[in-house]
């Protein structure tokens, strides 16, 4: 086990009015998994990664770890919807910030960065600044730092949100392969059902606010993993019932009466 949420609840004060993003939270995750956390936009997802990241606290309820914390180590790094890297670095130089709180020289954390840049066949781009790049491309950077930065846990907060849906498709499939040849520990939220199911050993879905998790579900597909997949019947099957399962919080939000 990798660590444990028990009944972890957050709320938040603001204008005077407090507002319960998360209520009785519990789940554990296991070494090397690969969990995603579906539900409708502000029901908590994003409050969630950040208390596992240790950003924020929780009202009540706790996380315990199970994984040593050793110096310089990190324990988790987060991967945001955009926006993740510094717009003054080069990309080989933003990638090499993983490394920056792990005790290393810059030039040995150039190295092994451009190493890791070669390898996913971005060499023609390692001295270029974000703004050159495609929104994809950053998104590949930002994803590539957070390998990089080798933790224990990686937090990946819907990385492709912003994306075009024919961009989503291959960067997920580069996810899967990145994936496959470092085997993190992944926690990765999306509103996105379908990406949720090619991409996770076991969802979590969560209920509209308060976020709570109402069902957790394994996803029987073998690895590794394509975009053919999509088209698997099993796949179709899932996607409804998690969507009957939403539908209603979707339509109760906007108001739409069923
Ligand atoms: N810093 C904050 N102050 C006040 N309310 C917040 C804050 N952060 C999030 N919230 C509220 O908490 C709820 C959950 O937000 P969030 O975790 O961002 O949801 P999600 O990522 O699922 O869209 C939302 O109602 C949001 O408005
Ligand atoms: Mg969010």
């Amino acid at each position: 086990m990798v660590f444990e949420c028990i009944e972890l609840s957050k709320s938040y004060v603001s204008r005077g009015a407090e507002v319960t993003a998360l209520q009785s939270v519990d789940f554990t995750v296991r070494e090397q998994e690969f969990v995603c956390i579906v539900g409708p936009s502000g029901c908590g997802k994003t409050t969630l990664l950040k208390i596992i990241a240790g950003l924020i606290e929780p009202t009540s309820g706790k996380i315990v770890f199970s994984i040593p914390q050793s110096n310089g180590h990190l324990r988790s790094a987060m991967v945001f919807q955009e926006q993740g890297l510094f717009p003054w670095m080069s990309v080989q130089d933003n990638v090499a910030f993983g490394l920056e709180t792990q005790g290393i020289s810059l030039a040995e954390r150039r190295e092994l960065a451009s190493d890791f840049i070669v390898k996913v066949g971005l060499a023609g781009f390692m001295h270029s600044f974000p703004h050159e790049l495609s929104g994809g491309m950053r998104q590949r950077v930002a994803i590539l730092r957070a390998f990089l930065a080798n933790p224990h846990i990686l937090l990946m907060d819907e990385p492709f949100g912003a994306l075009d849906s024919q961009t989503r498709l291959v960067m997920q499939e580069e996810l899967l392969r990145i994936w496959r040849d470092h085997r993190k520990t992944v926690i990765y939220v999306t509103h996105d059902i379908e990406e949720a199911i090619l991409l996770g050993d076991r969802l979590l879905v969560m209920s509209g606010r308060p976020g709570r998790i109402r069902q957790e579900i394994n996803i029987p597909l073998e690895r590794p993993r394509h975009l053919a997949n999509r088209d698997h019947p099993e796949v179709a099957e899932i996607r409804w019932h998690i969507w009957k399962m939403l539908e209603d919080e979707v339509r109760k939000d906007l108001s739409i009466l069923s």
